[in-house]
């Protein structure tokens, strides 16, 4: 089965082919960073527009190069009409949510008109299945089960997985999500959208230890999170400090340092009460390079196994929806023939494949 992926929940569009025999045989991604950033953030209805006017040419960019020799691309519309077409995927999956509710609208109503015209079945995906599923398309996939770290700029969750669909919820962030921590105290240190790996690089200059801001949530038991606490920490750490880059630095460090280790005892604990032998970590923050290496030691002195997608399949992309749709598809699973956008969406409510 060859599906294609559809991903609109936030700032990035992305389209996919992943191919059951072959996988993954074509992406392409837009960024609307640019667009976005002289706001500070992402604006809505600008994410929606920039879908719209976007997604089109990506899918027929991205059915050209899936085709290959021989194969069809994007089939023209008049020989569709007359049922001549030769229609070049066997399903279409879209994210349908949790995210912003016009930009899903986008990318699920074309999803759904697309399969209506080439009468091929059609599923909404959830954007966190999608993320968690992501490292499943490295050359060296973790077998299930396993225990997933998600921290995006929406979502901060500890997640058993086992089995595909098969998700508990173990603990989630009670506030700000990682990333969202990483962009707010970006801008607090005056660094542009999208803060996270602009701050990442601040404190590369920055000294351990200088500053030293609260592990939140580390000293009771549970495997919930915070992060707004650390924000305001930071906040009040900037108002007394002098106005150097060094100590700016020397801030971003002691924040990174402060999440990193949060994360790292919260996936340690996650590790320790399942009884899972691996871990895989995604989503945007997945990317920080400071949290890989204190969770590849982590992993390293007790024995476990830690998985990541290649950094450009930890942010938000259509490959990773692509494949999360093939293996539900692939089981039988269609939607119900409405265009689906659900904003808000628990994944623990989803079904097995
Ligand atoms: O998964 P993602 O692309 O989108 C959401 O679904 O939210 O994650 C984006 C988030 C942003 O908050 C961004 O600042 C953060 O991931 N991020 C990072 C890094 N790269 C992206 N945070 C820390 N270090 C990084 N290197
Ligand atoms: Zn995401």
């Amino acid at each position: 089965m060859r599906v294609l992926g559809i991903e609109t929940s936030c700032d990035e569009t992305g389209v996919a082919v992943y191919d059951g025999r072959q996988g993954l045989v074509a992406h392409r991604l837009f960024s609307q960073v640019a667009i976005h950033a002289e706001f500070g953030g992402v604006v809505p209805e600008l994410a929606s527009r920039d879908h719209v006017a976007r997604l089109m040419p990506m899918i027929a960019d991205v059915l050209d190069e899936a085709a290959g020799e021989g194969g069809a691309g994007m089939p023209d519309p008049a020989s569709v009409r007359t049922g001549n077409a030769q229609i070049p995927v066997d399903g279409i999956a879209y994210t349908a949510g949790p995210g912003l509710a016009g930009a899903l609208l986008v990318g699920s109503s074309v999803a759904r008109s697309l399969g209506m015209a080439w009468g091929v079945p059609c599923l909404g995906v959830h954007h966190m299945e999608g993320h968690l599923l992501a490292p499943m398309l490295e050359a060296e996939p973790p077998p299930f089960p396993f225990v997933a770290l998600l921290v995006s700029g929406g979502h901060s969750m500890l997640v058993d997985v086992a089995a595909p669909g098969v998700y508990e919820v173990l603990g989630e962030s009670v506030d700000d999500a990682a990333g969202e921590a990483f962009d707010k105290t970006a801008k607090l240190l005056g660094l542009p959208y999208p803060g996270g790996p602009a701050l990442a690089k601040l404190a590369e200059s920055g000294r351990p230890d200088q500053y030293r801001f609260p592990r939140p949530m580390t000293r009771k038991p549970g495997l919930d999170m915070s992060f707004s606490g650390l924000k305001t920490a930071v906040l009040l750490a900037v108002r007394d400090a002098a106005d150097d880059e060094q100590t700016r630095a020397d801030i971003a460090r002691g924040f990174e340092d402060a999440v990193v280790e949060t994360l790292v005892i919260k996936c340690r604990r996650a590790l320790h009460q399942t009884g899972r032998e691996r871990l895989i970590v995604a989503g945007g923050v997945g990317a920080n390079r400071r949290l890989r290496g204190a969770l590849d030691a982590m992993a390293r002195s007790s024995g476990r196994g830690v998985y990541y997608p290649r950094p450009a399949f930890c942010t938000d992309n259509g490959a990773m929806i692509a494949y999360a749709g093939y293996l539900r598809l692939a089981a039988g699973e269609r939607d119900s023939g409405v265009i689906e956008a659900r904003p808000r969406w628990s994944l623990d409510t989803l079904a097995p494949v």
